[in-house]
């Protein structure tokens, strides 16, 4: 008897130690190696990360990230082109600072469309897709409204891949710059993401 409660003592030490050592290595604990991204434990299963970038949509110029892919019938006019009803494709770039050679982390890639009858709202779908250190191939998705003419907005962070696995989460972005006769604007984002 004395001798198979040590074997069940044993046994549950033992298997303590390897859930452990398991649960330890799949929520690892890498800290980035750059400054526009700072993560930390979040709950027992989950890390906080706040990235910090730059977001740079030029609509014209020599070299727009920017297309027009579709408007109403009837309104083929590019001066007008954020009126309602007109969707864009953007491949725009993420770099740590304002200034445009800045390093670049990542685009931000995919469509938005001008959603409201009145004044300048967009509906944005865009995969923010990271290129640089321990974030290079991971992404985060951001679904929301994006109401341009407030200088600072907010939209949801709708899930993502590779570190941000399980991604929820919030931007908060802030007009840096907006030139309203090109349309071309920087707008700095501070993300908090919630994951795996
Ligand atoms: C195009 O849009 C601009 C700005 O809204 C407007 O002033 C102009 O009259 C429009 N041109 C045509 C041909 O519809
Ligand atoms: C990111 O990953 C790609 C593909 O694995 C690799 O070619 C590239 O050099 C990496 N970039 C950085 C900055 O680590
Ligand atoms: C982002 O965070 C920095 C400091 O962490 C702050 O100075 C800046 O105002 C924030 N920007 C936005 C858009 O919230
Ligand atoms: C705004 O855009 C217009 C048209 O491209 C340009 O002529 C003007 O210099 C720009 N202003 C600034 C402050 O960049």
């Amino acid at each position: 008897m004395p001798k198979l409660i040590v074997t069940i003592f044993t046994f549950i030490i033992l298997t303590s130690y390897f859930v452990n050592v398991s649960s330890s290595e799949s929520h690892g604990t890498k800290s980035p190696p750059t400054t526009w991204a700072n993560t930390s434990p979040y709950g027992s299963h989950e890390r906080k990360t706040v990235l910090q970038f730059y977001f740079h949509d030029v609509m014209t110029g020599e070299s727009p990230t920017v297309a027009l892919i579709a408007q109403p019938i009837g309104d083929n006019n590019n001066s007008a082109a954020l009126g309602f009803g007109s969707l864009f494709m953007a491949d725009d770039p993420l770099t740590v600072s304002p200034d445009p050679n800045s390093n670049l982390v990542g685009p931000a890639q995919g469509l938005y469309g001008a959603a409201s009858q009145e004044g300048v709202n967009l509906i944005m779908g865009l995969n923010y897709g990271f290129v640089d250190g321990v974030y290079n191939g991971s992404s985060v998705v951001i679904f929301g409204r994006n109401s341009i003419m407030n200088p600072v907005r907010e939209f949801p962070v709708v899930g993502g891949t590779g570190v941000f696995r399980m991604a929820r989460g919030y931007a908060v972005a802030e007009t840096y710059f907006f030139n309203i006769t090109s349309r071309n604007a920087i707008v700095g984002y501070n993300v908090t993401i919630f994951h795996l």
